[in-house]
């Protein structure tokens, strides 16, 4: 093979230009024997700067001069084939596609883990161990764990064998060409030893971010996530795929070892799998006893968005491998390890923009517009900042990048600024003086954060106020949504919410995207809302403080919305659970002019204002469900046995004595010792009155 094929071929390889005096060297100077000498010596430097690299973390070369001597090595390579070993870094670049996915036998199955969510579950999984050994403390390693994809390693004689997929726990598929192109994995270990190795291979979150933005300005779809990117990765059948994408490793066991290398724990068996050349993750920790590993997973869970991959929560696993095997496994996973899982409720994103937001009583609220992020299986677009304090106190910035917390269903939160992200190119934010709907001055009132407007004919609030009444939760019409509550706004067809029930069909149907059959169904679907209880109309009214709680105990004790809106406020604060908020509230909301036309449209249009017969069932039913009621003294209306009744079939029980468990002590006249002692205890004390009013009898 000549000269000139060499270069050409090196060219081929995507590597840059040989440059002229190296190209002489290779070809003038290079007697076989000699290749193979220097070939040696170029393995041995390019695998230890890649380990300095990739897995130290602390290059002790320049990139220029790494590619050099890789360049090197490709070139004698292809000028040498038959002198290419099986732990070449040239193996690294992406060798030939294969077929097909080969199956792989494990030596040992690969389990999986019990995950457990809290500290107390913790403190079980310490308890059943320890219960195994009747000793003091016991000795456990915490490791992050790591969000990507299981695969088992076979060494021979020190060097990479094979790769591969976790499958079904006991065959995998064959990914070595997949592997080898990871630069952090050893192709030859520092010692000759044949073992069975398992780590997670992962891509970090900054390169994950450079690979999707790549990917977008290819046209090409984006990634999830980096795990899904790193699975995506290694089931390819070309290794020039792989190559390209940012792999990495972290090893976290040795399952099986030739010699006679002494571990007794698994600590040493991870400071052995460092000496060896692997990467091991640096957050791992020595935990002696229970409390050290709930502080170990509180400290990696306030790590965790910082780490530059991503985890998904914590391993605990037994020290000591001869206590591990006592523990054994189920057919699933060990007994003597377990993951503390974190659920993902947060993460990193950007502000995008701040918006102010006008709700439906006015109130104005900062909301921060986010580069959309996937949290607790759902994307997240905005965030509430929720009034002008929490905005100064976080100090947040238009373009900061920020934490975002989402639990459940509750609205997603900022809780964090990185202010140490921050270019200089963020920009300040502050709240605006007038309504940005109406214009009208923003006032904050006495005692208030949020700042408000108080227009009753702001647009914002009359939209907010439709969208809200037609909510789900509240009057339930299906079909008007945010989108069609601005257009019937704008339209001049609806100012208040009365104003639906007056809508027509011929005036529907001259709306933006609406037709024949979409302006039947809503008609239909405000018919229909006629019939809701009270409860529901309450809530949909949108008055302050009321929602579905206050809003069914109001209706259950006043039974129509007119004695509701004609209550005197002491007849409210008498009730359980509504305090002066609420009455205050209601006072207000009812005593003003608008109120007062809404409630006579939705009259006039026949929407029901009563309790209606199932309310009254339901509400009766389960009034006092799982509250303990004592009864001392004597009752007039009742007999003991008629109120023990009452109580029970509304869900409570009668007991005899007073304790802390107790929730009510209903007391006749001349009570006993029993009334001392709820008092004492600081239990609620019904009176006669207060009982019958309550269970309605
Ligand atoms: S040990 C027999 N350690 O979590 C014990 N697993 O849910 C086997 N993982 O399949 C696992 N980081 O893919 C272990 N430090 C770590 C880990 C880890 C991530 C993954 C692994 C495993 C899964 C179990």
């Amino acid at each position: 093979m000549g000269d000139d094929s060499c270069f050409l071929l090196i060219a081929t390889g995507g590597t840059a230009p040989f440059a002229g005096k190296e190209r002489k060297e290779v070809s003038e100077f290079m007697e076989k024997k000699e290749a193979a000498g220097r070939l040696e010596e170029l393995r041995e430097l390019i695998n230890r700067h890649n380990y300095y690299y990739h897995v130290l973390d602390s290059p002790q070369i320049s990139d220029a001069e790494f590619d050099r001597l890789m360049r090197e090595l490709l070139a004698l390579e292809k000028l040498y084939p038959d002198l290419v070993t099986p732990d070449s870094p040239s193996k690294r670049i992406g060798g030939m596609p294969v077929s097909a996915f080969q199956q792989a036998r494990h030596f040992a199955p690969m389990l999986s883990l019990d995950n457990i969510f809290s500290e107390s579950e913790l403190k079980d999984f310490y308890r059943r161990i320890g219960k195994v050994f009747y000793t003091g403390t016991i000795c456990l390693v915490g490791e992050p764990k790591i969000d990507g994809l299981a695969v088992s390693l076979y060494y021979e004689d020190g060097v990479f064998k094979r790769g591969a997929t976790r499958g079904d726990g006991r065959i995998g598929e064959d990914i070595t060409h997949n592997l080898l192109t990871i630069w952090s994995l050893p192709l030859r270990l520092k010692e000759s030893i044949t073992a069975e190795i398992r780590g997670e291979v992962f891509i970090p979150r900054s390169e994950f971010l450079m690979l999707n933005k790549k990917r977008e300005s290819q046209g090409l779809s984006l990634f999830a996530n980096p795990r899904n990117a790193a699975a995506g990765s290694l089931r390819q059948l070309d290794p020039r795929v792989a190559a390209e994408r940012p792999l990495d490793i972290f090893i976290y066991a040795l399952i099986a070892i030739s010699g006679t290398k002494e571990l007794n724990t698994h600590w040493d068996s991870l400071q052995y799998l460092r000496e060896l050349g692997f990467k091991v993750n640096e957050n791992i920790s020595l935990l002696n006893g229970l409390d050290d590993a709930v502080e170990y997973c509180r400290m990696i869970g306030a790590k965790r968005l910082e780490l530059p991959y991503e985890i998904d929560g914590v391993v605990l696993k037994v020290n000591d491998l001869e206590r591990q095997l006592q523990l054994g496994h189920t057919s699933r996973a060990p007994r003597w390890a377990v993951a503390f899982k974190f659920s993902s409720e947060e993460e990193i994103t950007r502000i995008k923009d701040i918006e102010v937001n006008v709700g439906r009583t006015g109130t104005v609220t900062p909301v921060a517009v986010l580069e959309p992020v996937l949290i607790a299986g759902s994307v997240v677009k905005r965030a509430s900042l929720h009034n002008e304090d929490i905005l100064k106190e976080k100090e947040v910035m238009i373009g900061d990048e920020v934490v975002v917390h989402k639990a459940g269903d509750v609205i997603p939160e900022i809780v964090k600024v990185l202010k140490e992200k921050r270019t200089g190119n963020e920009k300040a934010f502050s709240m605006p003086a007038t309504c940005p709907s109406c214009n009208r001055g923003l006032i904050r009132l006495e005692g208030e954060v949020a700042l408000r407007c108080v227009n009753p004919a702001c647009p914002a609030q009359l939209i907010e106020r439709i969208i809200h009444f037609a909510s789900r939760g509240a009057m339930d019409i299906t079909g008007l949504g945010a989108s069609l509550a601005v257009q019937l706004y704008e339209s001049g067809l609806v100012k208040d919410v009365g104003d639906l029930y007056y809508l027509k069909k011929e005036d529907l149907v001259k709306l933006e995207r609406m037709g024949g059959k979409s302006a039947d169904n809503l008609l239909e679907a405000l018919q229909r809302s006629k019939q809701n209880d009270l409860s529901r109309l309450l809530v949909a009214l949108g008055i302050r403080f009321v929602g579905e709680r206050a809003a069914r105990i109001l209706a259950f004790h006043f039974k129509n919305l007119y004695r509701i809106a004609s209550a005197a406020f002491e007849e409210v604060i008498m009730l359980e659970e509504i305090g002066p908020k609420i009455a205050f509230s209601l006072q207000e909301f009812f005593k003003q002019k608008e109120t007062k036309e809404i409630i006579h449209k939705l009259e006039e249009a026949g929407v029901n204002f009563s309790l209606l017969e199932e309310e009254r069932e339901v509400e009766g039913e389960g009034i006092f469900e799982g509250y303990t009621f004592v009864l001392t003294g004597t009752l007039s209306g009742y007999t003991r046995q008629q109120a023990k009744e009452l109580i029970e079939s509304k869900g409570g029980k009668v007991v005899n004595s007073v304790s802390k468990k107790t929730d009510y002590v209903l007391a006749g006249k001349s009570p006993g010792s029993k009334l001392n002692k709820a008092m004492e205890l600081g239990i609620k004390i019904l009176s006669e009155e207060d009982f019958s009013r309550l269970s309605n009898s």
